[in-house]
C-alpha cells in the first residue's frame, strides 16, 4: 500500500488552498467536495510565509483550522512542507537563499521554486518547518502521505553552488589529476591546478547559446553540472525527509515529479522516495503515447510500484500558449489512463480557482462561478462516483511487460550536449518513436533503468544509447547470452560515463555484443533522407546514417541510395543463446511498428489483443484478478473482438470471449477477466 492508514479506493482530490480564502467559502467547498466524492486533499503546498512570519516566529493557527476543517469532513491529507517558495522576509534577510541564473543575473525575491539548493539558510529552515509540521500534524491519522516541496526544479549558479560544486568533485574524483583526466582539460587548455579554479558552467563560462539550445565547449564540466544540481536539490528532498520522518517514520514521503523532466535525475531520486508520484499536464496536441510513456517511466522509477497522479488539471492549464479545454470524457480517460498504466490515486491541481495571479483561469473543480452546475463539475463528480464504486478492487495491480525500453538520465545529458553530429538528436524523440510501436501494437513494456534487472525480460531496446555506463554492456552481454533480444541504434556506444570516446570503432563496448562497427555517420539535414527496403516495404532512413561494418551481424537491411548504397542499416547478430538488433538511422513510425512486431514475435512476446488503432490497451494484476484497460482516444465509436470473458466494473455488462465491445468517443472499459 503506498499510503498511509486505511485506504480502501482509488483516491480521489487534490491541491485545495483554502487559506487564498475567507473562512465563509469553507463549507460551501465541503459541500461541493462531498458531492464530487473528493476524499483527499493536498494542503499546505505554498504557506510558508503564513506559517512563518519572521525568523523566529511559526504561526500555525490557519493551518490548525483547515486540518481541522478537512479531519471533521471526513477528508485524507496529503500534507505538503510548503518549502516550495521562501517568505519575502527571508530573501530580504539572507540573499544566499536567492538563486543565480544561468547568465550569471541574482535574482531577487518572486516566483516560486526559487531557493538555490545550495543555501545553508534555505537547508536549515525547510528542514525545521518541515520537521514541526511533522510534530504538530503527526499524530493526525487522516494524513496519508507528506508531500515534500513541490516540483522540484530549474537550476542555480551562485557562489554557493560553486562552492558545493567543488566538494562533490572532490568527493567524485578524489584528485585534480584525476578531475583533468575525466573533462579531457587538455583540450584548449583547459588544465586546472587548483580547485578553486573550477567555476559553474554558465554563459559566463563554458556554455553559450546555439540557436535556442544551449551548448557547452566542456561536454564533462557541464554534464557533472547536471548530475551536481540533481543530487544538490535531492540533498534538501533528503533533509526535509529526515525531518518528517523523525516524528512520523510510518508516514509515506512523496514528491511531485514532472514525467520526462530534464533537470533531475528521478532514477536516482525515486530510492529515496517511499512512493512515485507526478503531475501530469500533456502538451496542446500531444498524443496520447506520450502521457503513456510518461505514466510507464513514472511505474518503472520504483521497479512497477503502483504510484499517484499527484496534479492535472480538471480542464485547462493556464500556461499553456492555447488554453484549449479538455473536451467532454477527457479528463476521466486520461485519469483511467493513468490508473491504467499503475496510478493507484487521481488528484488535480486544484480544488478551487483563486482569484489572482497566474493561475486563476487555471481549471479546478470549483471555477469563479462558485457553484456545481458547471461541466466540469459535473465531469468530476461522475468520475468520483465512479472510483467510490470501484473501490480497492484495481488497487496494488501490477503490470507485467516483457519488453523493456532502456531510459537513462546521464545519457540524455549527455546525448543532448554532444557538439554534433546533428541539431535532430533528440533523445526523448526517439525513446517515443520506439515506445509508439510497442503502444500501437498492445505489447506492454516497461521504461527501466541501467541499474534495473534486466532477467524477465524478453527484449530490452535502448534507443539512441549514446552514452553506455559502466557495467552496463557486460549486464547487456549477460542478458543476451542468456537468450534476450537486444536492440539499439545509431548514436549509441560512444562514450563512457564521462563522455569521453571509447575508441577503438563505435559503438564502444557494445560491438562485439552486435556484431559490427561503424565507421561513418552522415548526418542529414532536415527533410533529406535515404531509403531501405524491410518486409518488401520501403521506408525512410534520416537524421543519422551510419556506415557500418559487419564483424558478425547479418544486414537485414541495407541504404537504397547515396554512396553508401548496400551498406547495412538493419543489422542482426546471434550472441549465445540471444541476438542483438542495431537500428543505423532513424525511421518513421510506420517501420518501427512493423520491425518490433517482427522482434516481438520472434522473441516470443504476445500482444495483449488486438485492437483498433485508437483504442489503448493495458493490463493490471492483483490478488482481486486481472483487469483488462481498453481506452478510447479516438473520436468515434470502436469495436474490439475480447480475447477473454469479463465483466465491465464501470457497466456491470458481461462479455465472452470472442464478442465484441462497442467503445463510445473517449470512454473506457475495465474488463474483470473471468475466462481467458
Ligand atoms: C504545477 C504545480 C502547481 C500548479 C500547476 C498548474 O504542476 O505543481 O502548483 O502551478 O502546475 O498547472
Ligand atoms: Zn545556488
Amino acid at each position: 500500500m503506498i499510503w498511509n492508514g486505511d485506504v480502501k479506493k482509488i483516491l480521489y482530490g487534490g491541491d485545495y488552498n483554502p487559506e487564498q480564502w475567507g473562512e465563509d467559502v469553507w463549507e460551501e467547498d465541503m459541500r461541493l467536495f462531498r458531492k464530487a466524492h473528493i476524499d483527499v486533499v493536498t494542503l499546505n503546498v505554498f504557506s510558508w510565509a503564513s506559517l512563518q512570519p519572521g525568523e523566529d516566529v511559526y504561526d500555525f493557527t490557519k493551518l490548525d483550522k483547515i486540518m481541522d476543517l478537512v479531519s471533521d469532513n471526513g477528508l485524507k491529507v496529503c500534507l505538503a512542507t510548503s518549502t516550495a517558495a521562501h517568505p519575502a522576509w527571508m530573501a530580504r534577510k539572507y540573499p544566499d537563499v536567492l538563486r543565480t541564473e544561468h547568465n550569471g543575473m541574482r535574482r531577487k525575491f518572486g516566483s516560486r521554486h526559487n531557493s538555490c539548493p545550495n543555501s545553508p539558510t534555505y537547508r536549515k529552515y525547510s528542514a525545521a518547518l518541515a520537521g514541526r509540521l511533522a510534530e504538530r500534524y503527526g499524530n493526525r491519522g487522516n494524513i496519508v502521505a507528506w508531500h515534500i516541496a513541490n516540483e522540484y526544479g530549474g537550476e542555480c549558479y551562485c557562489e554557493n553552488c560553486e562552492k558545493a560544486f567543488r566538494e562533490w568533485l572532490k568527493e567524485r574524483y578524489g584528485t585534480l589529476e584525476e578531475l583533468n583526466r575525466a573533462w579531457d582539460t587538455a583540450f584548449w587548455g583547459h588544465t586546472f591546478y587548483e580547485w578553486e579554479e573550477v567555476v559553474v558552467p554558465n554563459l559566463q563560462s563554458e556554455e553559450f547559446y546555439w540557436g535556442d539550445c544551449i551548448r557547452t565547449n566542456f561536454q564533462g564540466i557541464s554534464l557533472d553540472y547536471r548530475r551536481f544540481i540533481s543530487d544538490s536539490m535531492l540533498e534538501c528532498y533528503r533533509l526535509e525527509e529526515e525531518a518528517v520522518k523523525k516524528y512520523t517514520p510510518w508516514i509515506p514521503v512523496t514528491t511531485n515529479f514532472m514525467g520526462f523532466y530534464k533537470g533531475l535525475d528521478y532514477q536516482k531520486w525515486a530510492r529515496s522516495m517511499d512512493f512515485v508520484s507526478w503531475d501530469n499536464y500533456p502538451a496542446y496536441g500531444a498524443v496520447p503515447e506520450q502521457a503513456a510513456m510518461a505514466h510507464d517511466l513514472m511505474r518503472g522509477l520504483k521497479q512497477g510500484m503502483p504510484y499517484v497522479l499527484m496534479e492535472q488539471t480538471p480542464s485547462v492549464s493556464n500556461w499553456h500558449t492555447y488554453c484549449a479545454l479538455k473536451r467532454p470524457g477527457v479528463m476521466r480517460l486520461w485519469s483511467y489512463q493513468a490508473v491504467a498504466h499503475g496510478a493507484d490515486a487521481v488528484m488535480f491541481f486544484q480544488m478551487r480557482r483563486s482569484i489572482g495571479a497566474c493561475e486563476k483561469y487555471h481549471g479546478a473543480l470549483i471555477d469563479h462561478a462558485g457553484h456545481e452546475n458547471t461541466r466540469v463539475f459535473r465531469e468530476m463528480a461522475a468520475l468520483g462516483g465512479e472510483l467510490e464504486k470501484l473501490g480497492d478492487i484495481l488497487l496494488e495491480g501490477r503490470s507485467k511487460a516483457r519488453a523493456a525500453i532502456v531510459m537513462d538520465w546521464d545519457n540524455w545529458w549527455a546525448a543532448e550536449y554532444s557538439a554534433g553530429p546533428s541539431k535532430l538528436i533528440h533523445y526523448y524523440e526517439e525513446l517515443l518513436a520506439y515506445y509508439k510501436a510497442f503502444y500501437r501494437l498492445n505489447i506492454p513494456v516497461d521504461v527501466i533503468s541501467v541499474e534495473d534487472d534486466l532477467s524477465g525480460y524478453a527484449l530490452v531496446t535502448a534507443p539512441m544509447l549514446y552514452m553506455c555506463k559502466d557495467g552496463f554492456d557486460g549486464k547487456l552481454r549477460k542478458f543476451v547470452e542468456g537468450g534476450g533480444f537486444f536492440l539499439t541504434t545509431y548514436f549509441s556506444g560512444y562514450v563512457e560515463d564521462h563522455d569521453l570516446v571509447v575508441t577503438g570503432g563505435y559503438p564502444g563496448r557494445l560491438k562485439d555484443i552486435l556484431g559490427i562497427w561503424v565507421e561513418e555517420s552522415d548526418a542529414l539535414p532536415e527533410g533529406e533522407g535515404n531509403r531501405f527496403l524491410y518486409g518488401g516495404k520501403e521506408y525512410r532512413a534520416e537524421i543519422l546514417c551510419d556506415l557500418l561494418h559487419l564483424q558478425g551481424a547479418e544486414a537485414l537491411s541495407v541504404y537504397e541510395e547515396d554512396f553508401y548504397a548496400g551498406m547495412p542499416v538493419l543489422t542482426a547478430h546471434s550472441y549465445g543463446k540471444g541476438k542483438a538488433f542495431y537500428m543505423a538511422a532513424r525511421s518513421g513510425d510506420d517501420f518501427y511498428e512493423e520491425f518490433i512486431k517482427d522482434l516481438c514475435e520472434e522473441a516470443g512476446i504476445r500482444p495483449i489483443m488486438e485492437a483498433p488503432q485508437q483504442i489503448e490497451v493495458t493490463m493490471r494484476e492483483n490478488g482481486n484478478g486481472k483487469f483488462l484497460f481498453l481506452l478510447n482516444h479516438g473520436e468515434d465509436t470502436q469495436e474490439a473482438v475480447l480475447p477473454c470473458g469479463g465483466e465491465d466494473l464501470l457497466t456491470g455488462g458481461r462479455y465472452g470471449k470472442g464478442e465484441k465491445l462497442r467503445l463510445g468517443k473517449k470512454d473506457v472499459a475495465i474488463l474483470k477477466v473471468l475466462t481467458e
